[in-house]
């Protein structure tokens, strides 16, 4: 693997993680620094269509189990496609949502098959961000905000507001779990206030 950094945004539906790595790709590109902006699920043309079949339609149109394939089977495509070829090439990979996003909403959400999403992850992707942003929100405002958006892929968010707060409780395990990668920001306040505080912990970042 080259040189380049992979950064990745997570968070609960509605915690704003879209819009926070949008600015933080916009002003690493406003500095100069050669960057992919990309998402999941999706970023790779295949890895595109697999999304459409996991967030629309009813919320039981798959299982945990064919999710956590079907989104491994997206991210293997957006890390071959996408990914790897951008770090290779030396630039900044910024991923709205990776790897954590299957442990949180698939391993521990969902059903309990944190073992299952870790092993195929170990096999089949292999690789962790450098540097991880975890947005915190409150579930009840974040829900809201995501379902007002009504973009039509809100296959996740109808499963409500008890499935938003088990996510968050498993994003908040997660960012004990991997602490010298994840970094906890609090998502309720000025969203400017937000990417300043990104920018900060990320420019501290490239420059160890
Ligand atoms: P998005 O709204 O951030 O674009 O993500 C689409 C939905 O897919 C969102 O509700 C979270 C869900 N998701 C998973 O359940 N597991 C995953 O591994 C990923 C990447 C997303």
């Amino acid at each position: 693997m080259g040189s380049g950094i992979f950064i990745t945004f997570e968070g609960i539906d509605g915690s704003g993680k879209s819009s926070q790595a949008r600015l933080l790709a916009e002003q690493l590109k406003a500095d100069g620094k050669q960057l992919v902006l990309t998402r999941e699920p999706g970023g790779s043309e295949g890895a595109e269509e697999i999304r459409r079949l996991l967030v629309e339609g009813a919320p039981d149109r798959w299982s945990a189990e064919t999710e956590i394939l079907l989104f491994t089977a997206a991210r293997r495509d957006h890390l071959e496609k996408t990914i790897e070829p951008a770090l290779r090439a030396g630039k900044i990979v910024v991923s709205d949502r990776f790897a954590d996003s299957t442990r949180v909403y698939q391993g521990v959400a969902r059903a309990d098959l944190r073992g299952v999403v870790d092993a195929l992850h170990e096999q089949m992707i292999g690789r962790e961000p450098d540097l991880t942003f975890i947005i915190d929100m409150e579930p009840k405002t974040a829900l809201a905000r995501g379902l007002a958006r009504g973009s039509g892929e809100d296959r996740f968010e109808e499963l409500g507001l008890e499935f938003q707060i088990a996510l968050r409780r498993g994003f908040l395990a997660l960012a004990t779990d991997f602490p010298a990668r994840c970094h906890l920001i609090n998502g309720a306040r000025d969203m400017d206030e937000i990417a300043a505080e990104i920018r900060q912990i990320t420019s501290d970042a490239l420059t160890t």
